[in-house]
């Protein structure tokens, strides 16, 4: 039975002052579920020192929303996996669509930065999802796999067999509109099944959640369902009250 688990993506949002009022609530009003789930906040680079304390020895673990795909040297702006190991991080984000389609990231890029998290012994969660176009074109498994195969052939099984993936359909971030529960079971259904096949079986404890427009409305109906094993959160996650509804649908 895989456990569960609920990432929090501050995206670039946050202030000392609100990420401190933000914590103190949630870290209180999850404590009913803490023991049910994994949870990992990710908030901007600036303050991974700040939560880090914050979340101290609540459990919640500290992730981050990128890596560089290089271990060190002349890559102005870039931070690499091994200083986010060094500042407390288990998780990392990896190849979200917001990288992806505003700033750039091939599934290339994707595949390096996903090795380099790998290699400083974090735990990647990579970000997978079609565009609109492509789901009306029926081509959302298609892209899907081909984000997926690039890793692979990067890093091979092993770096997915214990990780986490991430299905985000890029049309359902941000936008309010979720995927419908046949769309999100088909869809994690086919990962599992497109990666079992890579590996002839196995890869059980791989965990995928599902991100875009979890809301505490619509999170117990989306964390039922199977190969869901938790959710990866944006907007709600900056509202304590909010994030902790989420939690408690998932515990
Ligand atoms: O990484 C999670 C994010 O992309 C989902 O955002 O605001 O639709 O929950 P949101």
């Amino acid at each position: 039975m895989r456990k569960p688990i609920l990432i929090a993506n501050w995206k670039m949002n946050g202030s000392l002052h609100a990420n401190q009022a933000l914590l103190v609530r949630l870290l209180t009003k999850i404590r009913p579920y803490r023991k049910a789930m994994d949870m990992a906040v990710c908030p901007p680079f600036p303050y991974l020192f700040q939560v880090r304390d914050l979340l101290g020895y609540t459990g919640l673990a500290l992730g981050a929303q990128n890596a560089s795909p290089a271990a060190s040297g002349a890559h102005t702006g870039e931070v690499s996996a091994t200083m986010l190991r060094e500042m407390g991080c288990r998780y990392v984000l990896i190849g979200h669509s917001e990288r992806r389609s505003m700033y750039h990231e091939s599934s290339d890029d994707v595949a390096a930065r996903f090795r380099q998290v790998r290699s400083a012994g974090m735990t990647p969660i990579l970000c997978v999802g079609e565009t609109l176009e492509e789901r009306e074109q029926g081509r959302a498994m298609a892209a899907i796999e081909m984000q997926l195969q690039t890793v692979i052939d990067e890093n091979g099984m092993a770096g997915l067999r214990d990780g986490i993936i991430a299905y985000e359909p890029v049309w359902a971030i941000g936008t309010g509109r979720t995927a419908s529960p046949a769309q999100v079971s088909e869809t994690h259904r086919a990962v599992r099944q497109f990666l079992e096949f890579q590996e002839a079986g196995g890869g059980e404890a791989l965990r995928i959640v599902y991100g875009g427009s979890v809301k505490a409305g619509n999170a117990a109906e989306l964390f039922q369902l199977p190969d869901v094993d938790g959710g990866l959160i944006g907007g709600a996650s900056l509202q304590a009250d909010e994030f902790a509804d989420i939690a408690s649908a998932l515990a």
